[in-house]
């Protein structure tokens, strides 16, 4: 009989192309969530589960499957939803889809930086409301960028190809923080390894492109916003949890700092209360790596990670935290 492949929730169609001529595919369709029950039924049997970062994937998940389960492929690059002492227990492979995201995550976090510093959320917004009477000299003042200076917390991929994108689009000063060095980008750009402190204390832009970890969670609380420079502008489209949201409702209310643009909450998808109702903040719904592009290639690799594992070879994207 052949394998069965769970997919939690509809992917790009290429992951099905690719798995169906070899394996039973079984696809959640109902564009749900799978409640803990639905899902402890729905991966009974499988030798491999294409996941996404709304299902979390934990020992009880791993045993209601069963033993012949092999593989966790999360239709991520983040994989904070995955128990990986769990599967390494239960001797689960997990996978993740770094790399083809990168550049998409990396223009999202551009496209928050440049919505929030030039305020064009609000602008938008005047239009629509019929505000625009005649050419204003004295409203909607913004922050510039060029030139300025970027503070990349964690300097991965992703976080790196954010600090190219401000450096050589911007003439940004580059300065990260990471647990290791990317000498790379320091020879590429000139970018400075600071501490979190420092960069919170000097930097003009400050972009999270960390994973959560339990070192990571609430990375950003109340001393970190109150230690960035008033004009300052945060961007977040890592892992909502980085960032302690209350401080930040309370940051941007007080002007502490001059606006954030979020694309991950930390109790997504719920919002904190008062998020909403700021004017200085732009949010959108965890939609970074939203480029058919990206996504295709993201559905293809944790596809192949599934086909490399049944087939019995080793995974092109295993998952190897560096933290
Ligand atoms: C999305 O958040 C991802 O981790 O790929
Ligand atoms: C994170 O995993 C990255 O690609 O930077």
């Amino acid at each position: 009989m052949k394998k069965k492949v769970v997919i939690l929730r509809e992917i790009p169609k290429i992951a099905e192309e690719i798995l169906s001529s070899k394996f039973r595919v079984d696809i959640n369709k109902s564009g749900e969530v799978l409640t803990r029950e639905k899902l402890y039924r729905r991966v009974r049997g499988a030798s491999a589960i294409i996941s996404l970062l709304t299902d979390r994937i934990d020992e009880e998940v791993l045993h209601a499957a069963g033993e012949q389960l092999q593989i966790v492929a999360n239709y991520a690059v983040g994989y904070d939803n995955i128990n990986l002492a769990a599967c390494k227990k239960a001797g689960v492979i997990a996978t993740n889809t770094p790399g083809q995201l990168t550049e998409s995550v990396a223009e999202h976090a551009m496209a928050l930086l440049l919505t929030a510093s030039r305020r064009i959320i609000e602008a938008d917004k005047f239009m629509r409301e019929g505000k625009y009477k005649r050419w204003e000299p004295l409203i909607f003042y913004g922050e510039p960028i060029i030139g300025r200076t970027v503070g990349i917390i964690g300097a991965g991929r992703i976080g790196a190809a954010f600090a190219r994108m401000c450096h050589n689009g911007f003439r940004m000063k580059v300065l990260y923080y990471d647990v290791q060095p990317n000498y790379q980008l320091e020879r590429e750009i000139g970018a400075a390894k600071k501490s979190i402190n420092y960069i919170l204390k000097n930097a003009d832009v400050v972009s999270l492109h960390v994973p959560l970890l339990p070192s990571t969670k609430h990375l950003i609380g109340k001393e970190e916003l109150w230690t960035m420079k008033k004009g300052a502008i945060l961007i977040n489209t890592s892992r909502g949890k980085v960032i302690k949201e209350k401080y930040l409702v309370g940051a941007l209310k007080e002007k502490r700092i001059f606006a954030a643009g979020i694309d991950v909450f930390e109790h997504e998808p719920k919002l904190e209360p008062g998020l909403i109702s700021l004017p200085n903040v732009v949010l959108t719904p965890h939609i970074a790596s939203a480029t058919l592009f990206a996504r295709n290639q993201m559905a293809q690799m944790a596809a192949r990670n599934v086909l490399m594992v049944l087939m019995g070879s080793k995974p092109v994207n295993p998952i190897e935290s560096k933290y």
